[in-house]
């Protein structure tokens, strides 16, 4: 039900060759057999190639780049739908495309608002307005981040902070959305607006994810096309669990590796973190989700006619609290004496805190993302297509940094490049590993 879905569609992606993005593509070429896809990258068709190539081994990135179903336009999203693409390839994916996955962006936490405007907003609302025209459209998904209502920490009091599938509105409507283009109007003139001063996002980006689905839905509303949208939203990335193989990551596609990077090189013994939980070690968790999880909820999402909002999550039953993510990090330090956190109860923006936590704000945190409308559409699969897609994250073993000790290692040499440390710190602090994939036979077939 869910490959055949695809089977004769015609794709167009942007991020394609994004951690994110080479994923959804690798899972989607290796088990359907769409009509075309077409990828949308800036350097076309040969650095795609190039990136597929150098982030996968052979047999999985063949089956990207040896692939006749798959077409690379050199072209990139901006503040005007053409994307540097010509009248008459423009013209050709209006008449032919069935499903959009717009997952480029900017992932830049704290760029400002008037940067923002140009590589998450701007796009978005280009790409929607010009999907909205496409006569076979299916399906427009956006990813966007389940930290976009990272804000609801700060409207909370409770230390684990609910977060529905749903657009939470920043000022009295109904829908959230309706307001979207005023606010929009306020961050093209003044660089932001009065909503995004009226609440606390840990960074410009989440606000900016925020406004950026109520841009692409209420583009659609006008064209009465609300139930074309699927809005997915990824937590934290993590390495793939299963596909294109157990241990799968681009160099900086996941951010706790940057993290890890960051806290080896950690001169001292303690490391200060921001929180307003009793119990810190405990009860402040991280939702990282397996990148694989990612991609097959948005392509059964797809499938099944899904609209709306999604969480691609570890959720309540998957993330980690601090405790466990710190346990697996000292596993990885060599360096035997304990930096470990300290906790404090300044503000998540407090200049005090660890260089990392003041990147990422929402370590010290804890959300608890709901997950239900994948567990509703798991009741729709048979036995044998549950068998063949990863919807949820394994926790069955313990959760270990192990098989990313080749990006640590890498990260920390540029951290310590970046800070003018000796560049023996990274490698006396972070043990090395190598890139050795182990591709499951089953996940190429
Ligand atoms: N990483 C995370 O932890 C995380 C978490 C939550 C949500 N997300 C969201 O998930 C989506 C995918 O993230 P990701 O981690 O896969 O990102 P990524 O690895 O950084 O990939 C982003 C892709 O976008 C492309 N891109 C960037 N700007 C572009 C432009 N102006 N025109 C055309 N292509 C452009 C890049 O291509 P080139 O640079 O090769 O041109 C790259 O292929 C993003 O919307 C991100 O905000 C990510």
């Amino acid at each position: 039900m869910v490959w055949e879905y695809y089977n004769g569609k015609t794709v167009f992606i942007t991020g394609g060759t994004g951690f994110i993005g080479t994923v959804l593509l690798y899972r989607l070429l290796s088990q359907s057999s769409p009509e075309r896809v077409y990828v949308l990258c800036r350097g076309g068709q040969k650095k795609a190639q190039e990136k597929w190539s150098n982030m996968l081994p052979e047999v999985a990135a063949s089956v990207l780049t040896q692939n006749p179903r798959v077409t690379v336009f050199d072209g990139e999203v901006g503040d005007t739908a053409t994307m540097n693409l010509s009248e008459d390839t423009l013209q050709m994916l209006k008449q032919t495309v069935h499903i959009v996955f717009h997952a480029s962006s900017s992932i830049q936490l704290n760029n400002s608002l008037r940067e923002l405007a140009y590589s998450v907003m701007a796009p978005t609302l280009c790409l929607t307005r010009y999907a909205m025209k496409f006569p076979k459209l299916e399906r427009f998904v956006f990813f966007s981040t389940a930290y976009a209502n990272a804000h609801l920490w700060k409207d909370h009091e409770s230390t684990d902070v609910p977060v529905d599938e749903r657009v939470y509105p920043l000022s009295n409507e109904e829908d959230g959305y309706q307001s979207a283009p005023d606010a929009w109007s306020e961050v093209q003139k003044n660089g932001s607006s009065d909503e995004y001063d009226a609440h606390d996002f840990p960074w410009p980006y989440a606000y900016a994810k925020h406004l950026a689905e109520r841009l692409v839905l209420h583009k659609a509303s006008e064209q009465n096309k609300l139930d074309k949208i699927l809005i997915i939203r990824p937590s934290v990335l993590g390495p793939a669990d299963k596909f294109p193989y157990h241990g799968f990551a681009t160099a900086y596609g996941a951010p706790s590796t940057a993290c890890a990077a960051a806290y080896m090189l950690h001169p001292g013994r303690k490391i200060t973190l921001a929180t307003r939980c009793k119990n810190p070690d405990q009860e402040s968790t991280i939702d990282e989700v397996p990148v694989d999880v990612v991609a097959d909820r948005t392509l059964v999402h797809v499938a099944l006619g899904t609209s709306g909002c999604v969480h691609a999550v570890s959720g309540e039953q998957g993330r980690l609290t601090t405790e466990e993510w710190w346990h697996a990090f000292k596993k990885e330090r060599l360096i035997p004496w304990n930096a470990r956190p300290t906790w404090t109860s300044d503000n998540w923006h407090s200049p005090n805190l660890h260089q990392i936590a003041r990147k990422f704000k929402i370590i010290g945190t804890s959300f608890a993302f709901s997950e239900q409308r994948t567990v509703e559409v798991l009741e729709k699969l048979g036995a044998s297509e549950k068998k063949n897609l990863h919807l949820f994250t394994d926790r069955s073993k313990p959760y270990s940094l192990y098989l990313r000790r080749h990006h640590i290692h890498h990260q920390a040499v540029e951290v310590a490049r970046k800070n003018k440390w000796p560049l023996f710190s990274a490698r006396l602090l972070c043990r090395k590993g190598k890139n050795v994939p182990q591709i499951e036979k089953t996940a190429v077939a």
